[in-house]
């Protein structure tokens, strides 16, 4: 059976602490809670969508920064536990929805942390 993931937006700090324990998994230069939490206070420019599993635990998030015409992706990181299960491409499909609802098409991405996987989970997303 395959599964599912609920992509939902992060909107309050609560959810913080679980982002900084993925990214400290995931990057060699991670970002702190402060950085996040900088992110929140800029609705109206970032998003911060969270991969939850139906038991409610966080298994991946993604941030998107909207950019005149396009979505710039920050960064896209799943917890270590639930690799290779479809989170990644979950995540990068809602940013292509994201896109095709506010009429921002083009996307780019950091390059800086954009590592081997990140690349094959964009192109499998179709970015
Ligand atoms: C990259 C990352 C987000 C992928 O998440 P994931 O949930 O494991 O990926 P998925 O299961 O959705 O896989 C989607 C596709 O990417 C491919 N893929 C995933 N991780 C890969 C890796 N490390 N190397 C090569 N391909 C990879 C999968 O094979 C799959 O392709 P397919 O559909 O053709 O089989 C995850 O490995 C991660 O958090 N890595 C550390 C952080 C990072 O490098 N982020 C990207 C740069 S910001």
């Amino acid at each position: 059976m395959s599964e599912s993931w609920d992509i939902v937006p992060i909107v309050d700090e609560g959810s913080l602490d679980v982002l900084v324990e993925i990214n400290n998994q995931s990057f060699t230069h991670p970002w702190t809670r402060g950085m996040f939490l900088e992110e929140l206070k800029q609705p109206e420019k970032s998003y911060l969508l969270a991969a939850v599993t139906t038991n409610g635990v966080i298994a991946g998030y993604c941030s998107v920064w909207s950019i005149v015409d396009h979505l710039q992706i920050n960064s896209v990181a799943v917890c270590l536990k639930y690799r290779g299960r479809g989170v990644g491409l979950a995540l990068l499909n809602t940013v292509v929805d994201l896109g095709g609802a506010t009429g921002r098409r083009e996307y780019s991405i950091r390059g800086a942390e954009i590592e081997c996987g990140g690349q094959s989970v964009v192109s499998a997303a179709s970015i």
